[in-house]
C-alpha cells in the first residue's frame, strides 16, 4: 500500500482503492507550506484525538471530499455539530469493518481536549487490518504495556509511531514499542514540527537500527510503498 506523509502526524494510506487520511494538520504547519489541502483526496478521515495538531484541517477536508470521519464518540459528535454527519464513532477496544478493511480503536496514554475547549473523549490509536497488510498508527502516546497486546493478538507488518519526545514517546521508547508489537519497519511521526519535538534524525535511525528495526523519517510530501 502507498503511504504519503503530509507532515507532523498526517499520513494518507491507500488500501484496496480507498484513501485513508490520518490526523490532518497541514495548513497551520509552516513546514508543510508546499502541501495544498485542496489537493488531498480522502474516503475516510481517522482522527486519533482532539488536539489542534491532529484535527486542524479535518473539517475542511471532510466537507470538500465527503469522506467518512472515524474517531471516538465525543470527537464524532463535535464534528456532527458542525454539520458533518458522515461519520462512524468508536471507543477503545471497538472495531468496525469497512470496505477496505477493519479499523480498531486502541489505547493511547495522552490527553484529548478539542481546539475550542470541548471535551475530546480519551485519545487513541488505530490498528488497521486488510488483505493488503496490517499496521498500527499510534497517535500521540506514551509507551504503555497495552502495546504488548497489539503484538500478541495482531499480526502487524509495520507501524507509524511518534518519536518526537516531550509530548509523546521519544525514539528510544518507540523502539521498545516496535519490539513489543513485532514490527521491523516503522515510520516516525510527531517530530520536528515545533522546537519542543526536534530530534536528531541520524541518532534516531541508528538507535532503531541497533535493534534491527528500520526507522524511516519521511520528507513532507514523500510517498513510500509498504
Ligand atoms: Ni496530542
Ligand atoms: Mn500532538
Amino acid at each position: 500500500m502507498n503511504v504519503t506523509f503530509y507532515g507532523h502526524s498526517c499520513f494518507s494510506v491507500e488500501i484496496n482503492g480507498s484513501k485513508i487520511l490520518f490526523d490532518p494538520f497541514i495548513s497551520p504547519n509552516p513546514k508543510a507550506d508546499d502541501i495544498n489541502i485542496d489537493n488531498i483526496e480522502a474516503d475516510y478521515v481517522l482522527v486519533s484525538h482532539g488536539h489542534e495538531d491532529h484535527v486542524a484541517d479535518a473539517e475542511a477536508i471532510l466537507k470538500r471530499t465527503g469522506a467518512t470521519l472515524i474517531s471516538n464518540y465525543e470527537i464524532v459528535c463535535w464534528f456532527g455539530e458542525k454539520g458533518l454527519k458522515n461519520a462512524h464513532p468508536l471507543n477503545h477496544g471497538g472495531s468496525v469493518t469497512l470496505p477496505f478493511g477493519k479499523v480498531k480503536f486502541v489505547n493511547a496514554v495522552h490527553s484529548s481536549v478539542l481546539p475550542d475547549g470541548s471535551y475530546g473523549g480519551n485519545p487513541g490509536g488505530f490498528v488497521i487490518e486488510s488483505d493488503e497488510g496490517n499496521f498500527y498508527f499510534s497517535g500521540d502516546t506514551a509507551l504503555t504495556y497495552d502495546m504488548k497486546l497489539l503484538g500478541e493478538f495482531h499480526k502487524l507488518d509495520w507501524a507509524v509511531l511518534c518519536v518526537g519526545d516531550n509530548f509523546t514517546m521519544g525514539y528510544e521508547d518507540a523502539a521498545i514499542c516496535a519490539n513489543w508489537i513485532g514490527v521491523n519497519k516503522v515510520l516516525g511521526t510527531h517530530f520536528d514540527t515545533f522546537p519542543y519535538i526536534e530530534i536528531d534524525h541520524s541518532a534516531a535511525i541508528e538507535h532503531f537500527a541497533s535493534k534491527s528495526i528500520e526507522l524511516t523519517l519521511l520528507q513532507i510530501g514523500q510517498t513510500v510503498s509498504l
